[in-house]
């Protein structure tokens, strides 16, 4: 069948290596894809991925078999119900499913609903009211936008300065937008974090291998939050007892809301963890898979992903078709100067086919584009250099040198990707 993949970034580079390998896909569309995603499917780049009507009338038109809706734009804008409507599957769910990522206040009532174990939290629409209940809590205290910020909507305030600063840009200077107009104020969690990414088909919700990224942008955790710097795969905080937990306390409450609710949820559940003695929390749901998480993930994937995206999307996902290679897998991100504030733009990318050749490595680009035959910078997170093998310390070891090969002016990335694996294992 066709499959056509929305989206444009390293998780996306990283999804459609992996459907054009599915034996269901004799053709693969990538809107608006990028200039290295063309090695694997034709890029689709005029077609407006955040207006239903249109992705509708473009896979309709094409024949399209599946959709596979990467970013949380299209989801939230409600691309997957014109779809469904129109009889195609597709693997991402609805607007008012979306609203468990697009609204953090919505996420929080859901929870509430239905006893998913998660920290307390209150929702306020003017600074006064939020200011004097965030006071009550004591530091740290956590202070989220309600609405889709791009990952910079949250604030884990120490004190408060750093309190009134974030709210400030909430309601006064309005930072995000719209989506600043209510903020959570949220007990703060103590502990480690991971990435549970899930398939939904509608009845059954099932964990892939858990994961970890690393969100700050120096070594040792440091410096401000990112959009991920890398990630690995599984998660050894996550070992059998507390998946079991996170099972019973988190992912069957979740299901069970769903479905009562009547949030017909056919795609990935991301579910962000927060580990300590006192068990799981959840921190955040996003209602697409993770970047970088899902980077680490593919290359561990010993099942045909079309086939399980096309079985979410009919409703008839077989959790024993889901088999993950054993060892453990590794993503280093690959970042511009300046990154995650303002960087430069077109700087030239070499040894990238050097790199690729070494053992167990995958180059995803998350943000480059083609120029005079060779790749450009063209984004704040530019490559993802992923690799597995036996263990961490082999896969880890592995995307190191074949990062060594890579070289673009300003390149800044982690050098301790994995170092919490590492020392427990
Ligand atoms: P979110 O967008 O909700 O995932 O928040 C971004 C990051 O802020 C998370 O990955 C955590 O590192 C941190 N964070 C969010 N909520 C909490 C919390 N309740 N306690 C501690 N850290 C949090
Ligand atoms: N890695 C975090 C996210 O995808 O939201």
């Amino acid at each position: 069948m066709k499959i056509l993949l929305l989206g444009s970034g390293g998780r996306e580079h990283a999804l459609a290596a992996k459907l054009k390998e599915s034996a269901l896909c004799e053709a693969l569309f990538l809107a608006p894809g990028s200039a290295a995603m063309r090695a694997l499917g034709e890029c689709v780049v005029n077609l407006e991925v955040l207006d239903p009507v249109l992705v509708k009338d473009w896979a309709v038109e094409h024949g399209i078999g599946l959709v596979v809706i990467g970013p949380e734009g299209p989801l939230a804008a409600g691309v997957a119900d014109a779809l469904r409507q129109a009889g195609i599957p597709t693997f991402g769910p609805g607007k008012q499913a979306a609203r468990l990522e697009a609204s953090k206040d919505f996420a929080k009532q859901f929870m509430a609903r239905h006893q998913v174990a998660t920290a307390a939290a209150k929702s306020f629409e003017n600074r006064p009211s939020a200011l004097e209940y965030a006071l009550t809590r004591g530091f740290p205290v956590v202070v989220k936008a309600d609405g889709l910020a791009a990952g910079k909507g949250v604030c884990v305030a120490t004190d408060r300065g750093e309190l009134e600063a974030f709210l400030d840009e909430c309601f006064e200077t309005k930072a995000f937008g719209d989506a600043g107009a209510k903020v959570l104020i949220e007990d703060f969690l103590d502990g480690e974090e991971a990435s549970l990414l899930c398939f939904c088909d509608g009845q059954r919700l099932e964990p892939m291998a858990a994961a970890q990224d690393h969100k700050r942008i120096a070594d040792g955790d440091q410096g401000p939050n990112t959009g991920g710097m890398g990630a690995y795969s599984p998660a050894p905080v996550l070992d059998a007892a507390m998946l079991a937990q996170v099972r019973s306390l988190i992912l069957e409450p979740t299901l069970r809301g769903l479905i009562a609710e009547k949030l017909d949820f056919r795609g990935c559940l991301y579910v962000g963890l927060m580990i300590n003695a006192k068990g799981p929390r959840v921190v955040e749901y996003n209602v697409r898979f993770g970047d970088p998480e899902t980077q680490v993930l593919v290359p561990r994937m010993d099942f045909d992903l079309g086939e399980i995206m096309l079985a979410c999307a009919e409703g008839r996902l077989d959790p024993t078709a889901l088999r993950w290679k054993p060892g453990a897998s590794a993503c280093v991100v690959l970042a511009s100067q300046g990154y995650p504030g303002a960087y430069p733009k077109g700087l030239a990318i070499s040894g990238l086919e050097q790199a690729a050749k070494a053992e167990g490595v995958s180059i995803f680009h998350a943000g480059s584009a083609e120029k005079d035959g060779g790749f450009v910078s063209s984004g704040g997170r530019v490559l993802n250099v992923c690799a597995v093998g036996k263990d961490f310390k082999e896969a880890i070891a592995r995307a190191y040198k074949a990062v060594d090969a890579i070289r673009f002016e300003g390149m800044h990335f982690r050098k301790d990707i994995g170092h919490r694996a590492l020392t427990r294992n």
